[in-house]
């Protein structure tokens, strides 16, 4: 039976001369949170800019469902249901919402038809509100959500969420990460959740891993990982 998750094994990666990842390995089941902690510079963007292929890999292997994608730009793996939103969110900004969710159906490896997208807009009911906006006079928040929904909107197998909570309110938050969970629950599809609020990562979460310098130090079950001092000694040193 072929594995039906995301594996990275042994991935190495970095900038110039400068190697930033270190044999990492990681894998992503399908529908499972999987968490991605780690201290500011640790490598976590790094690590899911790799897996996406927006930056190529070193050494080391990627594949989803047992077919190895190492090898493919960013835009074939997301046809391949691989999808990152990145930080800062790179939306479409002069786009409207509705365009920019059909350019995300589009990038994707399958196309939601109206009834999932629909369903995609009850989660964020806003987004329908402004459907004939441009994405760029959104706020923060709604932007965000567009992000989400935009990438969701391709049907991805696995999505990459590089700290999706980042600079919302503590409201938003819970709404982010709520469109999270049922999007996980509802498509089966597997989540790499970058997030600095480690402690609601691990609620959310089945499984996680803690990035230092690069390397995986701490893997497990995300109810030992926060019953362990390993996160406290990733984020204070101590
Ligand atoms: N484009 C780049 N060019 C050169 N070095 C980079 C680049 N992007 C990141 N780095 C370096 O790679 C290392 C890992 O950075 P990365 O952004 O992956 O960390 P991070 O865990 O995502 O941190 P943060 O929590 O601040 O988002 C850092 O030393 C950073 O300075
Ligand atoms: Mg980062």
């Amino acid at each position: 039976m072929s594995d039906p998750g995301l594996d990275v094994v042994a991935v190495s990666a970095g900038y110039g001369r400068a190697t930033v990842l270190h044999d990492v390995s990681i894998s992503v089941g399908e529908g499972e949170i999987v968490a991605l902690l780690g201290a500011n510079g640790a490598g976590k963007s790094t690590l899911v800019a790799a897996i996406a292929g927006s930056l190529p890999c070193r050494s080391g292997s990627v594949s989803v469902g047992g077919d190895d994608i190492t090898k493919l730009r960013a835009e074939r793996r997301a046809r391949r249901g691989v999808v990152l939103v990145p930080e800062g969110r790179r939306l479409f900004q002069a786009m409207t919402v509705a365009e920019n969710i059909e350019a995300g159906s589009c990038a994707g490896s399958g196309r939601y038809g109206r009834a999932a997208v629909d369903r995609l807009l009850e989660l964020f009911p806003v987004l329908k509100e402004r459907w004939n906006q441009q994405a760029g006079l959104l706020s923060g928040g709604q932007q965000q959500m567009l992000a989400l929904t935009r990438a969701v909107a391709g049907a991805p197998r696995f999505l990459l969420l590089d700290e999706p909570s980042l600079g919302l309110s503590p409201l938003l938050c819970e709404e982010v990460f709520r469109f999270i969970e049922t999007i996980a629950a509802e498509t089966g599809a597997g989540v790499l959740l970058v997030e600095q609020m480690a402690a609601r990562a691990l609620e959310l979460s089945s499984r996680a891993y803690i990035l230092d310098g690069g390397s995986i130090v701490h893997a497990g079950t995300s109810d030992e990982i926060a019953r362990s001092d390993a996160v406290a000694t990733t984020y204070l040193g101590s």
